[in-house]
């Protein structure tokens, strides 16, 4: 039997710079329901990747004197770093400046203009470069764009445009044939009084720039970023290379996208692919936005938080189960350091780590870590085995609506049961009588059971959490988690329990506001997303080690410091920390090895400008000699910045 198909999508993200903690929600709501959908069963298909075209970027590379694909290439080494930290299970990552992608987006260019509905015209419009968007002087609020309230420009350009009007009636007939493409609801009332307003075509090339895709037909022409985005979701699945897969795929079933570019994907996507002889994803959910403490995120605010900062301090598992748990995906929600600390303490260190801890440890105690279903049964374990049955069928019934939170409410519930039944059963007091010992058998074999389905339920939102569980219980760790597990009794006699470390500790919060998790201390909050990329003016505050004594000038001049390109770099095998750099510095290349792994990967390194300690004496790390080392910036609380010297010779002199 061939399994079901399951296509979801995140947006492509601009990379224009670092992402953020707002796109972090985005991608994660994404991964949990890949995540569920593969333990259903299906055959899933997770895409995600980077939108790269357009003004917005090319000015940005332009205002360092890069490229615009140097610009991009570097960024997203850092979205791509970002999605495995946070265990983003993506199938696939699409770009929209490779090959394969270009293809995609000429040949339906080209098909659209030959069949006409593609027209070329003289154009004037106010143009908001940071959306990429045209608007009309009636539709701009107070002068200004109406989605980001920046200022729009004019712009003259002689131009294609796509025939968007003339699917303006079929569009309203599909959408009222369609009640659930668009959700929730009230973003779908929002489109329909849109499109009814009237659709204006749609200019769809560019000549003011040149960062884009070629137009074919007319190579003086760029496409527009957003037709040549929207496409990526049919390049991901091979569309025109691999018709199995495409056809496996297509239609998606989820396109996740923010609410403010629902209108892209409910209006001039639906239309490019009816104008394609298409059909139509299932479904296009516009998610809200996560604000900080109450606060739209900018950087002119300072309050724009770095989604890596949060997990080198809390873990992964902690920042998405905040996300998932304490956000409604239809509405707006509120990033707070509080409120994801108490969460996390409440939560995963008291509900679930507790009972997992207290479960292992009575299991070891009193049978010598044996797990044994005696079958002495009473009316209390009908009670939680019931409540099994209901949280899975509404659980599951949650997830296909996409009421996460709802869907970890109702686990949580049965954790708390789950907690609530061992008082109930009062193990200390069955352990005193070893007539009881069969009862007591059954009691810790009903929470041991109850905690393995309870893995399996987490998993979409926790991933990392899910194996510690079954490890702890003695389970070996499945390739996959699968629901169909979720059934009472599944837990094998004889199965012997592994004691391991709490799965969360609990989050100390010092007088003058650190962390302590642990037994590590961390200072402050982590640094903003811009510290990485681009306010260098922004100081971040650091823990600041005392100066050291004072040296001479001479002391100084010792040091050979330069310009060193790195060359190639590679993973040290064994080693958390160390990456192996070739450097070139002027004529000479040579080996450094640095303990950067943790910050940067291996790709991001190539292509990039380090300073290097040049006459230093050589050492030997992990059995590979180190000649040299290079500069970085640290601060003690796991924020770790190579300084660098873009655009400068490799072997210059740094003085
Ligand atoms: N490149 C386009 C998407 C093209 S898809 C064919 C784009 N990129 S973006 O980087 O600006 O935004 C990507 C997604 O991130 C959007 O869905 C947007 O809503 C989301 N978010 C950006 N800031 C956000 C929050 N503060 N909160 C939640 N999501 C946010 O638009």
């Amino acid at each position: 039997m061939t399994k079901p198909s399951f296509y979801i999508t995140t947006p492509i993200y601009y990379p224009s710079d670092n992402l953020h903690i707002g796109h972090a929600y985005c991608t994660t709501v994404a991964d949990s329901l890949a995540r569920f959908h593969r333990a259903k069963g299906e055959d899933v298909f997770f895409l995600t990747g980077s939108d790269e075209h357009g003004l917005k970027i090319q000015r940005k590379a332009s205002e360092k004197g890069i490229t615009p694909i140097e610009y991009v290439d570097k960024i997203i080494a850092n979205f791509k770093l970002l999605w495995k930290r946070l265990n983003i299970s993506n199938n696939d990552f699409i770009r929209t400046s490779e090959a394969r992608h270009e293809k995609v987006v000429q040949d339906v260019l080209t098909r659209i203009y030959e069949q006409g509905d593609i027209y070329k015209k003289n154009y004037e419009g106010l143009y908001c470069v940071p959306c990429e968007s045209y608007w009309l002087e009636r539709q701009l609020v107070d002068g200004k764009c109406p989605d980001c309230g920046r200022p729009v420009e004019k712009m003259q350009e002689e131009s294609y445009f796509f025939k968007l009007s003339k699917y303006q009636d079929w569009w309203l007939q599909f959408i009222e044939e369609n009640p659930d493409f668009i959700q929730p609801a009230s973003r779908r009332n929002e489109m329909i009084n849109f499109v009814k307003q009237g659709l204006e075509d749609l200019c769809i090339t560019r000549t003011t720039f040149d960062w884009g895709i070629q137009v074919p037909f007319d190579k003086k022409h760029v496409v527009y970023v957003w037709f040549d985005a929207l496409l990526n979701y049919l390049t991901g699945i091979k569309y025109g290379t691999d018709d199995e897969m495409f056809h496996k795929f297509w239609p998606a079933s989820l396109h996740l996208v923010g609410k403010e570019i629902v209108r892209f994907h409910t209006i001039i996507w639906p239309i490019m692919l009816k104008a394609m002889g298409m059909e139509m994803p299932k479904k296009v959910y516009g998610h809200g936005w996560l604000v900080v403490d109450g606060d739209k995120m900018s950087k002119s605010k300072g309050n724009v938080i770095d989604p890596l900062g949060l997990i080198d301090e809390f873990g992964a598992d902690a920042i998405r189960y905040f996300l998932l748990r304490e956000i409604n995906l239809g509405s707006d929600g509120n990033f707070s350091r509080d409120a994801l600390i108490s969460r996390v303490n409440a939560d995963l260190a008291n509900d679930l780590g507790n009972l997992l801890n207290r479960t292992v440890s009575m299991i070891e105690k009193y049978h010598g870590g044996i797990i044994t279903n005696a079958g002495v049964t009473e009316a209390v374990d009908e009670d939680l085995k019931v409540l099994i049955a209901t949280t899975v069928s509404g659980y599951v019934e949650a997830m296909d609506k996409l009421e996460i939170n709802k869907a970890i409410r109702d686990v949580w519930a049965l954790i708390s049961r789950a907690n609530k039944y061992i008082d109930e059963t009062a193990p200390w007091a069955l352990a005193k009588d070893v007539a009881n010992t069969a009862r007591l058998q059954t009691v810790l074999y009903n929470l041991a059971d109850t905690l393995r389905i309870v893995a399996i339920l987490v998993e979409p939102f926790i991933p990392t959490t899910s194996p510690k569980i079954y490890t702890q219980l003695g389970l070996q760790v499945p390739e996959q988690f699968l629901l169909e597990d979720v059934v009472y009794g599944k837990l094998a006699n004889g199965t012997k329990v592994q004691k391991g470390d709490p799965i969360y500790p609990r989050i100390e919060v010092t007088e003058d506001g650190a962390t302590i998790i642990g037994g590590k201390r961390y200072e402050h909050a982590p640094a903003p997303v811009a510290a990485v990329e681009e306010a260098k003016g922004e100081p971040v505050k650091a823990v600041v080690e005392p100066i050291k004594p004072e040296i001479t000038m001479d002391d100084f001049a010792k040091l050979d410091l330069r310009v060193g390109t790195v060359i190639a770099a590679e993973k040290v095998k064994k080693s958390k920390k160390l990456l192996k750099l070739q450097v070139q510095i002027g004529e000479e290349e040579r080996t450094i090895v640095s303990g950067i792994s943790q910050y940067y990967e291996a790709e991001q390194m190539v292509g990039r400008n380090v300073i290097v300690i040049a006459n230093l004496a050589p050492a030997k790390l992990m059995g590979i000699e180190s000649s040299g080392m290079i500069l970085a910036a640290s601060d003690g609380n796991g924020n770790l910045v190579l300084a660098d010297a873009p655009g400068i010779a490799s072997g210059s002199r740094v003085k």
